[in-house]
């Protein structure tokens, strides 16, 4: 039988509010623990994922005291708490109110990081953005929750508030099967929540990726994000390093 919440190769757009919610209902249940953001229900592989990434990415992203950091979609400031001490500023946006608020009890002390509630929407409006001149770029397990003009509107910012020798890393749920998946309020029993997310092939990143060498930037790397990926998996994780 066919299931309206699981579709398979179809392009169909996906409800932003219900993703707000969704991770505003985490953050409020369970606070600023790897899983409200990462998903994982066992603790320690959520630890696993979170430090391999930090290990493995963030010697290649050539950090220095000077870096402007831009993160679309920060949750409750995980990734940034690797790189407080090693940058000059930062700048988290995040569509959840409860992620934001997180982010910014943790980062009270740190004046040089700024956290503000956002998404592609608003953001293309927001004339702080423009003339900062970002040198790193940075959204993980975000454009999963995007509809496809959202994306490109989202790399299109990248480009726009980047400057001359910036970096870009993306780190996304792919899909492995030949078409994409999205999941459309997806009853999810490991979750206990409904699920909504676009798992893109990636084909279909590289094609939207396009953007970036047209502004300049060349895919320094690419591949998967963590060591193993589980026989017959649907999706995994995938990450794009770019530089100009
Ligand atoms: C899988 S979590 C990852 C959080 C963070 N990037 C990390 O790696 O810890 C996805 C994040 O994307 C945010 N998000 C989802 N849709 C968004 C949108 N349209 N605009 C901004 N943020 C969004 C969620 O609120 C959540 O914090």
């Amino acid at each position: 039988m066919s299931d309206k919440t699981r579709i398979y190769g179809k392009v169909v757009e996906i409800n932003t509010k219900q993703v707000k919610d969704f991770y505003n209902e985490r953050a409020k249940a369970l606070k600023d623990s790897l899983s409200t953001v990462n998903l994982q229900t066992d603790s320690e592989a959520s630890k696993k994922r979170d430090s391999h990434e930090k290990e493995h990415i963030i010697p290649k992203l050539e950090l220095n005291l000077n870096e402007k950091v831009f993160e679309f979609g920060c949750g409750f400031g995980r990734f940034a708490e690797a790189l407080r001490g090693n940058i000059g500023s930062y700048l988290g946006v995040d569509i959840s109110d409860e992620l934001i608020a997180l982010a910014k009890t943790k980062f009270a002390e740190n004046a040089n990081f700024q956290f503000i509630e956002g998404d592609t929407g608003s953001l293309a409006e927001n004339p702080h953005l423009i003339g900062v001149g970002y040198s790193l770029l940075m959204t993980m397990g975000v454009s999963t929750y995007l509809n496809d003009d959202e994306v490109k509107a989202l790399y299109g910012l990248f480009c726009k508030i980047s400057a001359p020798n910036a970096r870009i890393y993306i780190r996304e749920s792919v899909a492995l099967i030949p078409e994409r998946l999205t999941l459309n309020g997806f009853w999810s029993d490991n979750l206990q929540q409904k699920y909504t997310a676009i798992y893109r092939t990636i084909p279909e990143y590289e094609a939207l990726l396009k953007i970036f060498n047209d502004n300049g930037f060349k895919l320094e790397e690419s591949g998967f994000a963590y060591p193993s990926v589980p026989e017959n998996a649907e999706t995994t994780q995938f990450y794009f390093i770019l530089k100009r």
